[in-house]
């Protein structure tokens, strides 16, 4: 997509006001994503001026929180690149991420107050759902409402936000804009659980199976727990540098429960309901399309 580069460009339009060439040296060292919540927005408002504003606005949020939770989960990749606290330090990928941030901050300020409202509450959202998403790497977490609820707040709500914002934009109906960017959200973010467990650790660009090592009771693990036989084995596994036969066993047993297949059917299940709050507006095929390639990134 041409605007995608347009959305960089405006970006780095954002980083040059600093005239701080250090902030475009490390602009320039981070990996691109996939976009998603520009590519929603575009289909939602459509390109203009404004809307290329607001893309560019939500990806340096999103950028700048994925810059601290490098720094939170100790991780040195990003994107299957070096993240910035592996190229540089803990404090660079800090402070850089407060620029990006802070600078989303004041342009988000010369918007629409009813945008302005939405996205800055998403990203408080946001910073609690990585608290608790922290907070439940504690303990072996079996509670499928906090796990929904964090992934809702920790993924969800910037997307939310972002379709909202896109709808108020150019005067669609908000509220269904909105239900769809959020269980678009949701699913996003299960998938992403999914894929840990499905993928290879050189197509994730991150090692695989890292999640309950690290202490993420994710969605397939929530289903394996209710219905594996031996439970106790299962905890005792919990945050746990895994050998192959353990390893082996966990893939047995998400066979033999259908706990991945039937994670896989909860994510599409939710694509679903996003899709239906947008069924009668004019541009929901492009919805639906969206969707389709959100939830068939390889499994
Ligand atoms: C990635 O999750 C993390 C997020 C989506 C949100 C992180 C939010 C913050 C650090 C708070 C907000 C801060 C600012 C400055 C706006 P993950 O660790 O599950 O995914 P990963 O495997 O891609 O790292
Ligand atoms: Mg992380």
């Amino acid at each position: 997509m041409e605007v995608l580069v347009e959305v960089k460009n405006q970006i780095k339009k954002f980083i040059e006001v600093c005239s701080y060439p250090e902030a475009l040296e490390l602009l320039e060292k981070l990996a691109t994503g996939k976009m998603l919540r520009s590519k929603l927005i575009l289909k939602i408002a459509g390109i203009s001026e404004d809307s290329i504003k607001l893309c560019a606005i939500v990806e340096m949020i999103h950028a700048a929180s994925l810059l601290h939770d490098d720094v939170i989960d100790e991780a040195d990749t990003r994107r299957g690149k070096p993240s910035i606290n592996a190229l540089y330090d803990n404090k660079t990928s800090i402070m850089f991420g407060d620029i990006l941030y802070s600078r989303a901050f004041t342009e988000l300020s010369q918007m629409d107050k009813q945008i302005a409202y939405h996205v800055s509450n998403a990203v408080t959202e946001l910073s609690i759902g990585e608290m608790m998403d922290v907070d439940l790497t504690n303990s072996f977490n079996t509670s499928y409402e906090k796990y929904l609820t964090m992934i809702y707040k920790k993924t969800a709500s910037l997307i939310e936000a972002s379709a909202r914002s896109a709808a108020l934009l150019v005067g669609l109906n908000s509220e269904k804009y909105a239900t769809y960017g959020k269980n678009l959200g949701l699913a996003f973010q299960m998938i992403d659980d999914i894929l840990d467990i499905t993928q290879d650790s050189k197509t994730l660009g991150k090692p695989a199976m890292l999640d309950f090592v690290e202490g993420k009771v994710t969605i397939p693990y929530l289903y394996l727990y209710e219905r594996v036989e031996d439970k106790e084995y299962l905890k005792s596994l919990y945050k746990k540098e895994l050998n192959s036969d353990e390893l082996n066993w966990i893939k047995e047993q998400f066979k033999k429960t259908k706990a991945l297949e039937d994670a896989i059917k909860e994510a599409k299940q939710i694509g679903n309901e996003a899709i239906k709050s947008v069924i009668d507006e004019e541009n929901s095929e492009d919805l639906v399309q969206i969707m389709r390639d959100m939830i068939e990134r390889e499994f």
